[in-house]
């Protein structure tokens, strides 16, 4: 079978198509200056072959996220996911046949890396049965497979590029045909460039990356001037599943449109505002107020909590005013109801609303109906009984600064994150992999493994371990450490639960 994607018309008005088949196996690359619509072509590209075969789109800028709602891919926000976990949704996607956007708008050039090589890794590794033919398609490649090493990390740029040559270089045999597109061909590394044997050129400015297209086209360099001179939406294409000679082409319109369309001219307001001074250079607001986005809240726990919770009526707002010493009197008292909950053997594994829910009844038998904390204060309050810390502790400065700092946490992390600042601060060995399990109402190590993977991830804390295998953990941005401690031992003087139970 021979599938022909319309592409567009030469200059000549002949339609000019691809060979689908062909480019499975022989790949493409995409090269103009910005503007010159290489997005444009790819999203041409990827409407004319959604029928076709299955598609995974590697998306910096979130431009393609509106494939969904025409052709039903599935929109991967890279931000809400681990490494691991975009790597398990590779390997699913591929499973289920399913197209994707990964849309690694809004990280930063480190983590769009690291996402996008697990993500691409997942799409690598799955097993031969499912080897389906897949178009893989990276925007801004030379993002993703630099010539020269920028500012992220090795390891970032190492895992990144060594998914980029995966796809190039090994991906046909797996059925994955790399459609890369860059805007500067001297800014992609070389070997990721050269796997490709068809090539859409668009306009282009600099002589050196003229030099380097015409290399990998065979074109003498005085030919390659001619792409100066293509306007936009206009390629010269080569290649087996193109052209066996160069031929100019106009790219066709698309039935969707980029979310993130160019910036058009737009009238100017016409009242001036009042006091642009004053609005413009007023004081921003606390970092605080502007939450990071979190990672996705795990819904089968929340569903739980929100169903153990379900029959508990909300308190009612305390309506008569009560003097300073009630109220710290009922505080005292909530919290000693707190401890009490707490001190169940169980207690460190069991879910939040289950918790909650026996909280509250306690609250009423002590009478103290009209003044129970909802279930995110309950969560605070948890959060730092967990971590062993009392109420004069969490209004310490820096205390402060540690909450603030676990904020970007999904709320269930927090606890062990607290508990792990706690021991840093006071210089205690670093709990071990049963203690952070336990805070967490977790049984799994692993977890607890994962949990400061990701905790290292977010750029909260790093883990180290000393000569003798022994565990340590440095707060980012306070500099405190934990001292070593054995990740397998469990016998943590800082063990959280006893602590706030028996204070
Ligand atoms: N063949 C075409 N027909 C009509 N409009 C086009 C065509 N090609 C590009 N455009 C329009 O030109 C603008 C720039 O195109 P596009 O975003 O594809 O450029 P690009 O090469 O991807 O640029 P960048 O490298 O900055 O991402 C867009 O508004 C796009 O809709
Ligand atoms: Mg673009």
């Amino acid at each position: 079978m021979t599938v022909a994607i319309e592409m567009g018309l030469t200059t000549a008005g002949a339609a000019a198509a691809m060979d689908l088949e062909e480019l499975l196996a022989t790949r493409l690359l995409v090269q103009g200056n910005s503007g010159s619509g290489k997005s444009h072509l790819l999203r041409r590209l990827l409407e004319q072959s959604a029928p076709w075969v299955q598609q995974a789109i590697i998306d910096p800028e979130g431009d393609f996220v509106t494939l969904a709602e025409r052709f039903g891919h599935l929109v991967i926000e890279a931000e809400d996911h681990t490494e691991r976990g975009l790597q398990v949704a590779g390997e699913r996607a591929r499973l289920h046949r399913v197209s994707t956007v990964l849309n690694l708008e809004g990280l930063d050039a480190e983590n769009q890396m690291r996402r996008a090589a697990a993500f691409l890794g997942g799409l690598f590794d799955v097993e031969r049965d499912h080897w389906y033919p897949m178009l893989v398609v990276v925007d801004e490649a030379q993002l993703f497979a630099p010539a020269v090493a920028g500012e992220v990390s090795d390891e970032a740029r190492k895992l990144s590029l060594g998914a980029m040559t995966n796809l190039m270089c090994r991906g046909r045999k797996r059925g994955l045909a790399g459609i890369i597109a860059t805007q500067r061909l001297a800014k992609l590394a070389k070997n990721v460039a050269a796997e490709a044997s068809n090539f859409l050129m668009g306009r282009t400015f600099l002589d050196i990356d003229m030099a380097r297209a015409a290399d990998l086209l065979g074109m003498e360099r005085r030919q390659a001037e001619a792409f100066r001179d293509l306007e936009r939406g206009q390629f010269m294409a080569l290649g087996p599943a193109l052209s066996r000679r160069p031929l100019r082409l106009n790219i066709g319109p698309t039935d969707t449109s980029p979310r993130n369309s160019t910036p058009r001219l737009m009238p100017m307001p016409e009242a001036a505002l009042e006091d642009a001074r004053a609005v413009i250079l007023a004081a921003p607001p606390p970092d605080a107020s502007r939450p990071q986005r979190r990672p996705a809240p795990d819904l089968l726990e929340q569903l739980r909590a929100a169903k153990a919770a379900a029959p508990v009526i909300s308190a009612e707002v305390v309506e008569e005013p009560v003097s300073a010493e009630e109220l710290a009197e009922r505080r005292e008292r909530v919290d000693r109801t707190l401890r009490a909950v707490l001190a169940a053997p169980d207690a460190g594994f069991r879910a939040i609303g289950v918790l909650y829910q026996e909280f509250v009844v306690r609250c009423r038998i002590e009478g103290l109906g009209a003044s129970v904390p909802d279930l995110g204060e309950f969560r605070r309050m948890l959060t730092h009984a967990r971590a062993g810390l009392g109420t004069e502790i969490a209004e310490d400065d820096a205390w402060q600064e540690v909450s603030l700092r676990a904020s970007i946490l999904p709320d269930d992390m927090q606890g062990v994150f607290m508990m792990i600042a706690r021991a840093a601060k006071e210089g205690w060995p670093c709990p071990g992999d049963a203690a952070i399990a336990r805070a967490y109402g977790s049984h799994s190590l692993r977890r607890a493994q994962r949990l400061l993977g990701y905790m290292e991830e977010q750029g909260l804390i790093v883990v180290q371990l000393d000569g003798g295998g022994r565990r340590f953990v440095t707060l980012v941005e306070l500099a405190w450490a934990t001292a070593p401690g054995d990740p397998h031992g469990d016998d943590q003087p800082a063990e959280p639960i006893a602590n706030a139970a028996s204070a």
